[in-house]
């Protein structure tokens, strides 16, 4: 398969920055005062193409605006901050625009790393870093999320709803691949999840694929597990995970509870890869706009600025994100399990906390071409 779109260690990169609404524009603040810390300490710079896209532009426009989604085609990788307002009703953007663009651009993979970072306080009381660290591989065009299904007599007695899951055999096969992949550059074993015993057909296909593809990797080790009791292991034995691959709304779901295990959903990063590197990715924290609080200057943007370092990783800027991710560790160590604190400063101490290389030379990693980048460091 050929790449349209390469992982340069030292290029300028196209980033398309989309704060959203609510919180959104904070917590991305925070993240670009991180990405500028991160280029004037490595050798690569960022070409910034902002987008209006969110709540009110939705307002103005009467939509989602076509030649927004045209521009934003157009970068390599898009930072994402949350999307959804009160001023329009629940789900319309959130299918409008987030599903929209992971369908339209073929996102296919959803990266949910799950690990608890040295000085955070998981509401587990006994888990240790070194037992949560797993990353979920989530299908990400898929499943329910087709919306495929109807409704007849709606209102009455008589309603009837269906909702119908759509799992492909093209959709399923990659992107168990990509969960063995990434199991290669990690623990080397994979689990999947899924509820087989009750959804026969969509189940089937998936184990099915799964033992087949799993023969193809005879060095990683496999299991499978019913999506409940999944959800019962992650709370008392993480540990037992390495990758965890499933279906769109499973991993939706799972994801959530990973990200409290590891200490709350404003620590939580994501990326929704197109890996073979046509359409831009997209990189964005599990929260979501918190209207609640937006304006105030309190949402913690740990997630979008490890969204931030996933965004460079998968760009081949791989140093980068390593500092981005220590920067962050030291951050937490600090906070020491305590409140996040004011954003801006937050975004401030991380950016400060950023250190480059020790022996910086105009020309490190300008004439290299990385290997495409694995983004599993996190
Ligand atoms: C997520 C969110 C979205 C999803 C919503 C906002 C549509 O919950 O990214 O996990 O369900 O995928
Ligand atoms: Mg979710």
């Amino acid at each position: 398969m050929t790449d349209c779109r390469d992982a340069e260690t030292g290029a300028t990169h196209h980033v398309g920055v989309l704060p959203g609404d609510g919180i959104g524009p904070e917590v991305v603040a925070a993240a670009v005062q991180v990405l500028d810390a991160a280029e004037s300490r490595w050798y690569f710079r960022t070409r910034r193409s902002w987008s209006p896209l969110g709540t009110t532009a939705y307002l103005e426009h009467g939509g989602v605006e076509q030649q927004e989604v045209d521009r934003l085609a157009e970068t390599d990788a898009v930072l994402l901050g949350a999307i959804g307002d009160p001023r329009l009703p629940a789900g319309v953007l959130e299918r409008e625009l987030l599903l929209r663009l992971r369908r339209e651009f073929d996102l296919y993979a959803n990266l949910r790393p799950v690990r608890l970072r040295p000085g955070v306080l998981s509401p587990l009381r006994s888990v240790t870093p070194a037992e949560c660290d797993l990353l979920v591989v989530r299908e990400n065009t898929e499943s329910l999320y087709c919306n495929a299904g109807g409704a007849v007599h709606v209102g009455g007695t008589a309603e009837i709803a269906t909702q119908e899951s759509i799992n492909s055999r093209h959709a399923v096969d990659r992107v168990l691949r990509f969960a063995f992949e990434a199991a290669l550059e990690r623990r080397r074993h994979v689990t999947l999840v899924h509820k087989v015993n009750v959804l026969e057909y969509a189940g089937g296909l998936w184990q099915r694929r799964f033992d087949a593809i799993a023969a193809e990797y005879p060095d990683i080790a496999t299991a499978y597990v019913h999506v409940d009791a999944a959800c019962l292991y992650l709370v008392t034995d993480p540990g037992r995970y390495d990758v965890v691959v499933t279906d769109n709304l499973f991993g939706d779901i799972f994801s959530d509870l990973g990200a409290g295990i590891q200490g709350g959903i404003g620590l939580s990063a994501s990326a929704n890869l197109d890996p073979t590197r046509c359409a831009p990715s997209l990189f964005e924290p599990i929260h979501g706009s918190a209207p609640d609080i937006a304006g105030r200057g309190v949402a913690d943007p740990v997630g979008a600025i490890l969204s931030l370092a996933l965004l460079l990783d998968f760009l081949g800027e791989k140093d980068a994100a390593q500092g981005i991710s220590d920067a962050v560790d030291d951050h937490l160590l600090a906070r020491a399990g305590g409140p996040s604190g004011a954003t801006v400063e937050v975004g401030a101490d991380i950016a400060a906390r950023v250190v480059g290389p020790s022996v910086p030379s105009p020309l490190a990693g300008r004439t290299e071409t990385s290997a495409p980048s694995r983004y599993f460091f996190p």
